[in-house]
C-alpha cells in the first residue's frame, strides 16, 4: 500500500518526481493557505462536533492539535512537505501526528471543497487589501485635486484643450472608483460558501452549511456542490480581472506621468527616479515603467485563468488548481503597484511655465476661441473655420494665440467680440479654471462599505475562536 492518506487503493508510491510536479510551486502558493486552511478545518471540525458526527472530546483534540500547527506555523517552524502534496495534506498529518482524533477530521469533506473554502477566505482578504490600496491612491489623486494649475488634455497625443491637473487627478479618481465598484461586486461571489460540497456531489452526512458559513464570515452559501466543484477557478478570474483592469488603469495613469515627464512637464521626485550608469545627467521613472509593464503580466494572468476554465468539463479536475498560481499573482503584481503608484503621486511635481508653453505651442484655445466667436452670433461651422485660420496666421507669422487681439478677432468674424471674454478664452490659464465647475469625487462611503466587510471577517474569526475555546473546555 502506498503511505499517501489516498494510498488505500494503490501497491506503489508515487513518484518523487510527480509529486514535484503536481506540488503547487513547491509548496509556496500552499503554505500562504495554511491559516485559511486552519481556520476551515476549525469550523469543518466544530460543525461535525455540533452535528454528532464526530465526539466532543475528540473535537477538542482535532482543535487542540490545530492550535499547535498554527503555532509552529507562527513561529516558523511548520515545514510543509511536498511528499505530502498540499497544504491539507500536510496540516492534516501534522494534526494526526498530535491526536489519533485527527484521523477523523476530514469526514465529511474533500479536498476539493476544502481548497475551494481556503481560496476564497484568502482572495476575500486580498480583495479588502486591494481595496484598501485603490482607496489610498484616490486619497493621493484627491489631494492633487487643489491645483488649479493647467493641465494639457490630448487626443491622439496631440494638444487638445487646456484642463487643471485637478481635472486629470479626478478623471483618474474616477476610473478607480469603478475598480473599487467591480471588486465589491466579486466580493459577493467570493464571499459565498463551498464547503460542504465535498468532491463533487455532497454529503450523506447530515452536516450543517450554514454553521460553517457563519464561522467562516460566507454571506451566502453557495448551494449545488457540482456547481461549487465546476466554478473552482471562476471567482478567480473574476478577481484577476477586476485586478487586469485596475493595472490597466495605473499604466494609463504611467503612461501619462512618463509623457509629461520627457517634456520637462512635470518631474518625478528623486526618491522615485533612477539614473544612468553611463549618462550622467539621466534620471528615468523607472517605476512608471515598471507598472506599464506589469500590468501586461495581468493580461496574461487573465488569459491563464479564463483558459484553466475553457478546458475543463463539470466537476473537479486538477487543472483549477492552477487557478491558486493566476490568482496569488494577480494580487502580488497589483497591490504594489497602487502603493508604489500613490507614492509617485504625492512626490511628483508639475511645471506650469513648461504646460503654458505646451499649450500655447499646441493652440490649445482655438475651441474655446471658436466658441467665442460663436457665442457672438456666428454659426460654429463659420466660427470653427475662423478660428482655423487665426491658428494657421499664426503658426506662419510665429504668434501665439493669446496675442491674437479681440479687435482683431472682430474684424475676422464681422462680429462684435468682447475683449474680456476673448482674453479669457485665448489665454490657457484662464480657460482652464472652468473644467473645475464637474462634481466633487468622494470615497468617503466606499471606505466605511470595505471597513465593514472587513470588521465582518474579523467577527467571524473570532466567533470562530470562542466557539473552539467554548468546546474545548467542555470536551474535556
Ligand atoms: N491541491 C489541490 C488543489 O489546489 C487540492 C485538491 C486536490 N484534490 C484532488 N482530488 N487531487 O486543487
Amino acid at each position: 500500500m502506498s503511505n499517501m492518506l489516498w494510498g488505500g487503493r494503490f501497491s506503489g508510491s508515487p513518484a518523487a518526481s510527480l509529486l514535484s510536479y503536481t506540488s503547487s510551486e513547491g509548496m509556496s502558493l500552499d503554505a500562504r493557505l495554511i491559516p485559511y486552511d486552519i481556520w476551515g478545518s476549525r469550523a469543518h471540525v466544530l460543525m461535525l462536533a455540533r452535528q454528532k458526527i464526530i465526539a466532543k472530546t475528540e473535537a477538542a483534540e482535532i482543535l487542540s492539535a490545530l492550535s499547535s500547527v498554527e503555532k509552529q506555523h507562527l513561529a516558523g517552524t511548520f515545514v510543509m512537505r511536498e511528499a505530502l502534496e498540499d497544504v491539507h495534506m500536510n496540516v492534516e498529518t501534522a494534526v494526526t501526528s498530535i491526536t489519533q482524533s485527527g484521523k477523523k477530521m476530514h469526514t465529511a469533506r474533500s479536498r476539493n471543497d476544502q481548497v475551494n473554502a481556503d481560496v476564497r477566505l484568502f482572495m476575500r482578504d486580498a480583495a479588502i487589501e486591494l481595496a484598501g490600496g485603490l482607496l489610498s491612491l484616490q486619497d493621493a489623486l484627491f489631494s492633487l485635486s487643489g491645483q488649479n494649475m493647467p493641465f494639457p488634455a490630448y487626443t491622439h497625443t496631440q494638444i487638445a484643450q487646456p484642463v487643471t491637473v485637478s481635472f486629470w487627478a479626478k478623471a483618474q479618481y474616477d476610473a478607480l472608483s469603478r475598480d473599487l465598484q467591480r471588486l465589491y461586486s466579486a466580493y459577493s461571489r467570493i464571499n459565498s460558501n463551498p464547503l460542504g460540497a465535498g468532491a463533487v456531489a455532497g454529503t450523506t452526512w447530515p452536516i450543517d452549511r450554514n454553521f460553517t458559513s457563519k464561522l467562516l464570515g460566507f454571506g451566502s452559501i453557495q448551494e449545488n456542490p457540482m456547481d461549487c466543484s465546476s466554478s473552482r477557478g471562476e471567482m478567480e478570474a473574476e478577481l484577476i480581472s477586476v485586478c487586469l483592469q485596475t493595472m490597466l488603469h495605473l499604466s494609463r495613469i504611467s503612461e501619462d506621468l512618463i509623457f509629461l515627464s520627457a517634456q520637462g512637464m512635470a518631474e518625478l521626485s528623486d526618491s522615485y527616479s533612477t539614473g544612468s550608469a553611463l549618462m550622467p545627467q539621466k534620471k528615468n521613472p523607472d517605476p512608471l515603467e515598471l507598472i506599464r509593464a506589469r500590468s501586461g503580466r495581468l493580461l496574461g494572468l487573465a488569459v491563464h485563468a479564463y483558459s484553466i476554465q475553457k478546458g475543463m468539463p463539470s466537476g473537479y479536475n486538477l487543472d483549477s488548481q492552477e487557478s491558486k498560481y493566476a490568482m496569488m499573482q494577480a494580487f502580488d503584481n497589483t497591490h504594489p503597484s497602487l502603493s508604489m503608484l500613490r507614492e509617485i503621486i504625492l512626490t511628483v511635481k508639475f511645471n506650469p511655465k513648461k504646460i503654458l508653453a505646451e499649450l500655447e505651442r499646441g493652440f490649445a484655445c482655438a475651441t474655446e476661441a471658436a466658441d467665442t466667436i460663436a457665442k457672438a452670433g456666428a454659426p460654429f461651422r463659420q466660427a470653427h473655420e475662423i478660428s482655423g485660420k487665426m491658428v494657421k496666421d499664426c503658426i506662419k507669422s510665429g504668434k501665439k494665440l493669446s496675442e491674437v487681439s479681440a479687435s482683431e478677432a472682430s474684424s475676422a468674424s464681422g462680429l462684435k467680440i468682447n475683449p474680456a471674454a476673448w482674453a479669457e478664452a485665448v489665454s490657457p490659464d484662464k480657460t482652464s479654471r472652468m473644467h473645475d465647475l464637474i462634481k466633487p469625487s468622494d470615497n468617503s462611503q466606499q471606505k466605511k462599505d470595505w471597513a465593514q466587510l472587513k470588521a465582518k471577517t474579523e467577527d467571524a474569526k473570532k466567533l470562530t475562536m470562542e466557539e473552539c475555546a467554548k468546546l474545548m473546555k467542555g470536551g474535556k
